[in-house]
């Protein structure tokens, strides 16, 4: 009896010890798509019975009565800075070089913020609680690293989509860049020499900027944290657990291999059963007799930062559809016009009315999370791209065959009226969004899941230094083993070398022999 006691004290002890811990996390990115990501993370772990702490710079969305909000805004300036830059960006085309520039130069508030943050006495009151775990929402934001080391706790690192060279520097992934296209690229596999090349030059271009950010981010790590007895950042970066990413290369591809410290928690903010609607858009997609279409450009632009003609195209198209049309569109008394067959609406619950089965199509702006959402859900895409990662998810999403993309800048009513009716009519989209739907949902844990198994399994080992890749600790000559090459090509030139000069010595001393004796023969 006594035995069996201890055995469930014992027991009881040990759930004890990872439930109910005290966990960080530190989301200071400015966009509300990566919040919605990692605040989905913390509410899986506080519905798992953890006590989460969240420091974000905006009011999130998902929220959870177990999870104590920090919201520390930018200061005015600074959102009016960025505010600009973004409405600068939705009115020209930009690559993903020009965006990370842009990040670089004219709008890293967005990088200084999150330094700023740091120093906030909102936020210096976090020390007073001990921790057991931080998680830090990747954002160009390594300096935040300095605060599990303050804590002493391990950390998580949160991406919100595959994972990209920083995040596989952090744990040292290979890039494999013979055939993993770079963020997303569309290509066609066996990749070609050409498609290598590309991929390569784009590899070293991406190598060069993370460079640039890399002496960005230590001069502010030096600025915050100017301590003598402080670790270097490099150093900070090779103690991190953990990597969650926001992908599930089984279904989305490419197929690659990754380290065992990255855990795929891709559709983490999908909910496994979808929220009832609320009445008046459960009965506006009731009542539609054809189905209805979704008209959604994101959360970072605002629908008014659009060129009004654009808005006015898509207007005179939607409005013709015989589908009945739900539009986001903030500024609910300055719409772009009514029509019978359209419902404008502010806020909308995206993932829920993607789950409702009248939803026919998404038009979308071809951020991660929505394609992610409707995938989940199988409904076929119109992607109409902005900036930053949009235009290579909407390549990726058409040469999957799970819709069509067009360029927002450029679209005209035909153009757009064309591409409905392909998507809308068209059953092989439908289809194959069906098929990923379905190979998707399929794991062996659902993302919530995985993330309070692997939360855990760090709060139980405190770290997971086991598991590191051994990569993580070498450097860039040795893990190509660029020094072995040296040498190699030293011994074979010293070889080249020598063998030359003793057969110039061996052809000196028999011809000379020859010269000699032939000079002899003469006299
Ligand atoms: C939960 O976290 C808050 C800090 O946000 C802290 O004040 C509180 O003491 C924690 N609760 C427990 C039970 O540790
Ligand atoms: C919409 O239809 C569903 C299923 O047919 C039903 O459960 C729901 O109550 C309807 N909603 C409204 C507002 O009519
Ligand atoms: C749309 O209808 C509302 C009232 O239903 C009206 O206030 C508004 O002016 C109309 N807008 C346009 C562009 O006709
Ligand atoms: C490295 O992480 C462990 C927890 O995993 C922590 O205890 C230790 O203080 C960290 N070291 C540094 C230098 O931050």
């Amino acid at each position: 009896m006594f035995a069996i006691r201890c055995v469930l004290v014992f027991l009881l002890a040990a759930v004890a010890s990872t439930r109910g811990a005290n966990i960080l996390g530190l989301f200071s990115s400015h966009s509300p798509s990566h919040l919605i990501i990692h605040m989905s993370v913390a509410k899986a772990l506080a519905e798992a019975g953890h006590n989460v702490t969240v420091v974000s710079m905006m009011e999130p969305k998902i929220k959870h009565k177990d999870i104590t909000l920090i919201v520390i805004p930018m200061d005015e300036e600074q959102e009016l800075i960025l505010e600009n830059q973004m409405t600068e960006m939705a009115g020209q085309k930009n690559s993903l070089v020009s965006t990370m520039n842009r990040l670089l130069n004219d709008m890293d508030v967005m990088i200084k913020a999150q330094a700023d943050l740091l120093s906030d006495p909102r936020f210096q009151r976090i020390y007073e609680t001990k921790f057991d775990l931080m998680i830090l929402g990747y954002f160009i934001n390594d300096f935040q690293l300095a605060v599990a080391h303050k804590l002493k706790v391990p950390v998580i690192v949160d991406w919100m989509s595959a994972p990209i060279p920083a995040i596989e520097q952090f744990v040292g992934n290979p890039s494999e860049v013979a055939y993993v296209p770079i963020l997303g690229t569309a290509v066609s596999h066996p990749m070609g020499l050409f498609n290598r090349i590309e991929n390569l030059a784009k590899s070293l271009l991406f190598k060069g900027i993370f460079f640039a950010f890399d002496i960005k981010l230590t001069r502010i790590y030096k600025e915050v944290f100017p301590e003598k007895d402080q670790p270097s950042l490099s150093d900070l970066r090779k103690n991190i657990s953990m990597a969650f990413v926001g992908s599930q290369l089984n279904s989305e591809g490419p197929i690659r291999p990754l380290v065992p410290a990255i855990i795929e928690i891709g559709g983490i903010q999908i909910k496994d059963k979808p929220n009832p609607l609320p009445k008046d858009i459960d009965a506006f997609l009731n009542q539609s007799t054809h189905g209805a279409v979704f008209l959604s450009l994101g959360s970072n632009i605002k629908s008014s930062a659009v060129k009004p003609e654009i808005i006015q195209t898509i207007f005179k198209v939607l409005s013709g559809l015989k589908q009945s049309v739900i539009w986001k569109w903030e500024d609910l008394e300055n719409t772009p016009g009514n029509a019978s067959n359209i419902l404008y609406k502010n806020w909308l619950p995206q993932d829920d009315i993607l789950a409702h089965r009248k939803t026919k199509l998404f038009i979308t702006h071809a951020g991660k999370g929505g394609i992610t959402e409707s995938q989940y859900h199988g409904v076929p895409m119109v992607a109409l791209p902005i900036f930053g990662d949009q235009p290579a998810n909407a390549a990726v999403m058409e040469k999957s065959g799970y819709g069509v993309a067009l360029d927002l800048l450029t679209i005209t009513e035909d153009s757009l009226r064309e591409a409905l009716k392909e998507v809308l009519e068209n059953e092989k989209y439908s289809q194959a969004v069906g098929k990923f739907s379905a190979l998707y949902r399929d794991r062996p844990l659902t993302a919530k899941q995985s993330v309070v198994f692997w939360a855990e399994y760090v709060l139980r080992h405190h770290g997971a230094p086991h598991l590191q890749s051994p990569a993580v600790h070498m450097s860039f000559i040795a893990l190509n083993n660029l020094d072995i090459y040296t040498l190699i090509l030293t011994i074979f030139v010293l070889f080249i070398l020598l063998t030359r000069l003793v057969g110039k010595l061996i052809w000196k001393k028999i011809w000379g022999k020859a010269k000699i004796s032939e000079s002899k023969k003469k006299q």
